[in-house]
């Protein structure tokens, strides 16, 4: 008998990566054998070029998506009293960027099929917030996987009722909003949006270690950004307020002198940072051409398996950069549980994730909302799971993942044409 024959281990393949070249780490070496570490001229060409990428007038870096939507609700001078309206299917940070500034939480329910918030349910999430006697001032839809939700029927909705748009596309960088006679509008120009969230966490679209930016066409706004992402330190002296401490007796401003209006964070970005995200965002066409390559791929080859498995539906008033493969799963159907499933796919090497508990059903919020029904978001969580889905993968790792969740689910396996 000859010996029996040892294969490598396949690489185990994650629910999503970044994907660094030789040019981004040469872009941060860079910046590590020049002058300036944090808050230098890196972190100015990468907010012009995050301008130039979405079509908006003004981007602020900050330290991440999380701190991008606190400096949101910071700049809009929300606070107790006041509601901002929520999917409930988002990470937590979008709902808990309201509480950093004392508003209250009006959580919406979604569409189960794409995750996404629509006029619909923000209305009867801001009816229920009414009941409550909250003031609601912002809406902020999540562009989930990198779909935008229906910004066109809720700018409408938000200009009805005198409402700012916080546009949560931590998942959304180089996704585009195609009107029928419009031209394509880049997530993150305003045309929709007050202020648009994004975030540079090593497994979105581009990766800048930690990172995230606002962008707004409202230069009032950008400042009050700019101010609270570094302590609320006022160094511009035509915005000084104690004239007599800020100017020398011939008039000219003190070269020392700073003010505070109102205590702000440090969420500066830093150049390091701002190195591998500038770099990155250069990769960024090719990254998105990626990213839909492999979702038509997927969507070809989860076909077969239907209705059991679906891929997630596609609206029809965006062109996605997919951040996140998330299918639709029957479990029970397929008299699997979820748990089951995860474990299966990990010991054949691949890695999913769920995306996300509804953020209303976590202990805080139901303590603090109560039992909220909101059916959309639920059957959404119960169907959800994210299937690898990164720039490196190769077109047989779909196959690979595609034929391993038809094992597990006891689906005969398909094989590519
Ligand atoms: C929808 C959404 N909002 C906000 C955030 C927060 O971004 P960050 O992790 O960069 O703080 C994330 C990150 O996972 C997210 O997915």
């Amino acid at each position: 008998m000859g010996e029996p024959v040892s294969r490598p281990p396949l690489p185990f393949l994650p629910y999503g990566r970044q994907d660094v070249d030789q040019a981004d780490i040469d872009a941060v070496t860079a910046v590590l054998r020049g002058d300036w570490l944090t808050q230098g001229p890196t972190v100015e060409a990468f907010e012009r070029a995050l301008c130039e990428r979405t079509g908006a007038d003004h981007a602020v870096s900050c330290a991440n998506g999380t701190a991008a939507l606190h400096l949101a609700t910071l700049a809009l001078g929300l606070g107790p009293g006041d509601a901002v309206v929520v999917p409930s299917v988002t990470f937590l940070a979008t709902a808990n960027a309201a509480r950093y500034v004392g508003a209250e939480v009006a959580f919406a329910d979604v569409d189960p099929e794409t995750g996404l918030m629509g006029p619909e349910q923000a209305e009867a999430a801001m009816e229920r917030a009414a009941r409550a006697g909250w003031r609601v001032r912002a809406l902020a839809p999540v562009h989930f996987a990198g779909q935008t939700a229906d910004m066109a029927g809720l700018g409408t909705l938000a200009a009805r009722h005198g409402l700012a748009v916080i546009e949560d596309a931590c998942h959304a960088i180089g996704s585009v909003d195609v009107t029928p006679d419009g031209p394509p509008l880049p997530v993150g120009s305003g045309a929709f949006g007050t202020l648009t969230a994004f975030s540079f966490h090593p497994v979105k679209t581009i990766a800048a270690g930690e990172g995230g930016a606002v962008t707004t066409n409202d230069a009032e706004l950008a400042a009050r950004l700019r101010r609270f992402r570094n302590h609320g330190m006022e160094r511009e002296p035509a915005e000084f307020e104690d004239h007599g401490a800020a100017f020398a007796t011939d008039g000219t401003a003190n070269p020392w002198y700073y003010e505070m209006a109102e205590p702000g964070f440090n969420y500066r970005l830093t150049d390091i940072h701002s190195a591998l995200a500038l770099s990155q965002l250069a990769r960024l066409e090719c990254f998105v051409e990626r990213r839909r390559h492999l979702m038509d791929l997927y969507a070809e080859r989860l076909a077969p398996l239907a209705p059991l498995v679906r891929p997630a539906a596609r609206v029809p008033w965006c062109r996605p950069a997919w951040h996140l493969c998330a299918v639709r799963i029957d479990f029970a159907a397929a008299g699997r549980t979820r748990a089951q499933v995860m474990a299966d796919l990990r010991a054949r090497g691949i890695g999913s994730q769920v995306h996300y508990i509804p953020v209303h059903r976590q202990p805080y919020w139901q303590k603090r909302c109560g039992r909220l029904s909101l059916p959309g978001a639920d059957a959404h969580y119960a169907r959800t799971l994210s299937l690898p889905l990164y720039p490196a993968m190769a077109d047989s790792d779909v196959d690979r993942v595609v034929g391993a969740l038809a094992e597990t689910l006891g689906l005969p396996s398909c094989n590519p044409p």
